[in-house]
């Protein structure tokens, strides 16, 4: 029933390369279909020696799409169409060389350049020979496009049609299937959701033209922000200082100080249903606000500071208030300060990360994150903070349903 609400009328392009599994693709597009799926197949060239694009085109009702540089397809339906049409590609099988080609971005056949024309959700399923699989060059092939978001399905383990016993075999089609719908159910999974998101510095200023800031760059925050409204969240956004443009979709409300956010924060945190707090804010602010610039005199100036209100242990004290997740951005003993962060303000989940490091941090297009919440985590590997803050959210996801269906 699940599978059947995911699955129907989804766009869904399977990629079939030249692999001996290809034979279960046969049976992968028939099991789509019978789920209301809407299927078109583009095979590579070598696909065509290990099963016919006939079989595809009976089984789906649609022409298969093999080549790139074909005029009636251009005017039917090329590679970007296809791109746009779909919902979601699945490359299964998945060849060592097909991987390869994709991991290095190239776009000199029709499923290469359709894998990079599109912005739907890519998955592979790998096909090979155990040894081909283990090979050093594949498994970094794969990494680089997990990192790059790319859902890897599989493989399984057993025996091969080589002869050999490994890790390399397809998943049986029942199996992506499964995994397919999985990744639809997440790709949809913040509908009704209300979620609140806080980025970027605050600035404290100290005179009209003089203030005390931080590096945050706010490129988290918005990715969070940007990824909860792909999702299909309700997004408020509530940014300190930064040079980026308010993503599509998600209402943006500027502030500049550490009050000025929470003003913002508690005037709408009201029917939030998550709380994200990726914004660094600023711990002190000058005690006094000169009305005039402070002249340059004494060899030394005395800057008395007063201590901010905490914005995320006042949302997170709130009784019914929303599912709180704080950002610990740390120099060193990263997991303790954090876990202890997590205890002190009664967070639901806390993101560490390292700064001052060499990768990823502030200002950078990059980060790693370990999430933390009572009685477990997981550690999401250094990628790009867009594709950070799509695996954070699912993540989020699975502990809110867990807090308020503890059964599920
Ligand atoms: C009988 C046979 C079976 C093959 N099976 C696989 C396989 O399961 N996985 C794989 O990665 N390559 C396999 N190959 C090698 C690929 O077909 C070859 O690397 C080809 O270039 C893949 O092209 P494509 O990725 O464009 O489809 C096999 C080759 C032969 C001759």
């Amino acid at each position: 029933m699940i599978l059947m609400s995911v699955l129907d009328k989804k766009h869904i392009i399977v990629a079939v390369t030249g692999s001996i599994a290809a034979y279960k693709s046969a049976d992968l597009v028939r099991q789509l279909g019978t789920l209301g799926a809407e299927v078109r197949v583009v095979m590579t060239r070598g696909a065509c020696e290990f099963i016919t694009p006939m079989t595809f085109q009976a089984l789906t009702g649609n022409p298969v799409h093999i080549d790139l540089l074909d005029s009636s397809a251009e005017a039917s339906m090329g590679h970007i169409e296809l791109a746009r049409w779909a919902d979601t590609i699945l490359i299964a099988p998945a060849s060592a060389n097909t991987l390869a080609r994709l991991a290095a971005g190239m776009a000199d056949d029709l499923l290469t350049t359709l894998c990079l024309a599109t912005s739907a959700p890519l998955a592979i399923a790998p096909a090979m020979n155990r040894l081909m699989w283990q090979n050093e060059a594949t498994q970094s092939n794969v990494a680089r496009l997990q990192r790059r978001g790319y859902n890897c399905l599989g493989p399984a383990s057993g025996e091969q049609a080589c002869g050999e016993v490994g890790a390399g075999r397809m998943l049986e089609p029942a199996e992506l299937v499964d995994g397919l719908s999985r990744l639809l159910t997440a790709a949809s999974a913040m509908k009704g959701i209300k979620l609140m998101v806080t980025a970027g510095p605050t600035y404290e200023d100290i005179d009209p033209v003089r203030y005390i800031g931080n590096r945050s760059s706010g490129k988290m925050g918005y990715a969070v922000a940007a990824a909860a409204a792909h999702l299909g969240a309700d997004v408020t956004l509530v940014s300190g200082p930064v040079a980026l443009a308010p993503p599509p979709g998600v209402q943006c409300k500027k502030v500049r100080s550490a009050r000025d956010m929470q003003r913002c924060v508690l005037s709408h945190i009201a029917d939030v249903d998550i709380f994200i707090a990726a914004a660094a804010v600023a711990d002190f602010r000058p005690t006094t606000f000169s009305e005039q610039k402070i002249k340059k005199g004494e060899s030394e100036q005395l800057l008395t500071l007063t201590a901010n209100p905490d914005i995320l242990r006042t949302v997170a004290d709130q009784v019914d208030g929303p599912f709180t997740v704080g950002f610990a951005a740390e120099t060193q003993a990263v997991e303790q300060y954090a876990r202890s962060k997590l205890v002190d303000k009664k967070l639901d989940m806390i993101c560490a990360n390292r700064v001052g490091g060499t990768e990823g941090g502030f200002e950078s297009d990059k980060n790693a994150l370990d999430l933390y919440w009572q009685g477990g985590g997981e550690a999401l590997p250094m990628g790009k903070k867009t594709l950070l803050a799509e695996q954070l959210l699912v993540a989020v996801m699975r502990r809110y349903q867990y807090k308020i269906k503890p059964s599920n």
